[in-house]
C-alpha cells in the first residue's frame, strides 16, 4: 500500500552489483523492516536480481529505470515489464527527464510503457517537468500539461500510480527549487489529475519532488502540502544521506 511519505532512490548509471548488495546491507542494519514501506529504490537492471534477493521479505517497493515499449523479440539491449516483474519488481520508473533528453523519449512512448507497466500489475512511477527555457518562456504548466494529459488519456485510474514532479533545471544542478516553486507545481499537477480524472484520485496520488533534494532542504520542501516525498538522485547513493532525507520527513 502507498503511503505518505515516499522516498524514492534513483541511482542513475551507478553502483555495481557488489556495491548494492553491500548498500542494501547497510541499509537494513540502519533501519527496521516497517520504515520500508516508506521507500522506493531504482537500481540500474543489472541490479535487480541482488535488489530481489535483498529485498525480499521487506515491503520496500523497487524496480527498473526504464522499460521498453514491447514484451519480447529482437530489441537489442532492451529489458521487458515482464522480465523486471519476475524478479518480484512492483514499481518501475517511467519518463524520466534524462530518458527524454539523451534518449528523446516522447510522451506517446511513455504512456504506452505507463501502460504496460499497469497491466502487469506493478505501480508505474511517472516523471513531469520542465526545462530551464520552457519556465524561462512561461510554458511551465503549459509543458506540465501536456505530458499528463498524454499519459492520463491511457492511464488506468482504479489502479496505483505516482507522479514525480522534477524540474529539469534542478536536476543535478545542486539548484533544489524553492518550496514555493515545487508546491505551485504540484498543486497544478493535481489540479490536472482533479480536472482530467477525479477530486478523489487527484487527492490519493502521491506527489514526489525530485532535483537537488537533500538533507538540509528536504524538511522545508516537505512542510508544503502537496509535497509526499521525493525522488532522489545524487543523495540517494549513500545510505546515510538517503536516510538523513527519509528522516527529514518523518
Ligand atoms: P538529483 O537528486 O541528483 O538532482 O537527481 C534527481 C533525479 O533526477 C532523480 O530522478
Amino acid at each position: 500500500m502507498l503511503k505518505k511519505p515516499l522516498i524514492a532512490a534513483n541511482w542513475k548509471l551507478n553502483l555495481n552489483p557488489k556495491e548494492a548488495t553491500a548498500y542494501f546491507e547497510d541499509l537494513k542494519k540502519n533501519i527496521s523492516s516497517s520504515d520500508f514501506e516508506n521507500l522506493a529504490f531504482f537500481p540500474p537492471t543489472i541490479d535487480l536480481q541482488v535488489t530481489s534477493e535483498q529485498l525480499k521479505n521487506t515491503p520496500a517497493f523497487w524496480g527498473s529505470q526504464n522499460v521498453y515499449t514491447e514484451i519480447s523479440g529482437a530489441f537489442t539491449g532492451e529489458n521487458s515489464v515482464e522480465m523486471v516483474k519476475s524478479l518480484g519488481a512492483n514499481m518501475c520508473l517511467v519518463g524520466h527527464s534524462e530518458r527524454r533528453t539523451y534518449f528523446k523519449e516522447t510522451d506517446e512512448e511513455v504512456a504506452k510503457k505507463v501502460q504496460l507497466i499497469q497491466k502487469h500489475e506493478m505501480i508505474p512511477m511517472i516523471c513531469v517537468g520542465e526545462s530551464l527555457v520552457q519556465r524561462d518562456s512561461g510554458k511551465t504548466f503549459e509543458i506540465l500539461n501536456a505530458q499528463m494529459r498524454t499519459v492520463i488519456n491511457i492511464l488506468d485510474e482504479n489502479r496505483p500510480f505516482v507522479i514525480a514532479y522534477e524540474p529539469v533545471w534542478a536536476i543535478g544542478t545542486g539548484k533544489v527549487a524553492t518550496p514555493e516553486i515545487a508546491e505551485e507545481a504540484h498543486q497544478f499537477i493535481r489540479s490536472q489529475l482533479s480536472e482530467l480524472l477525479s477530486k478523489e484520485v487527484a487527492q490519493e496520488v502521491l506527489l514526489l519532488y525530485g532535483g537537488s533534494v537533500k538533507p538540509e532542504n528536504a524538511a522545508e520542501l516537505y512542510k508544503q502540502p502537496n509535497i509526499d516525498g521525493f525522488l532522489v538522485g545524487g543523495a540517494s547513493l549513500k545510505v546515510d544521506t538517503f536516510l538523513q532525507i527519509y528522516k527529514a520527513t518523518i
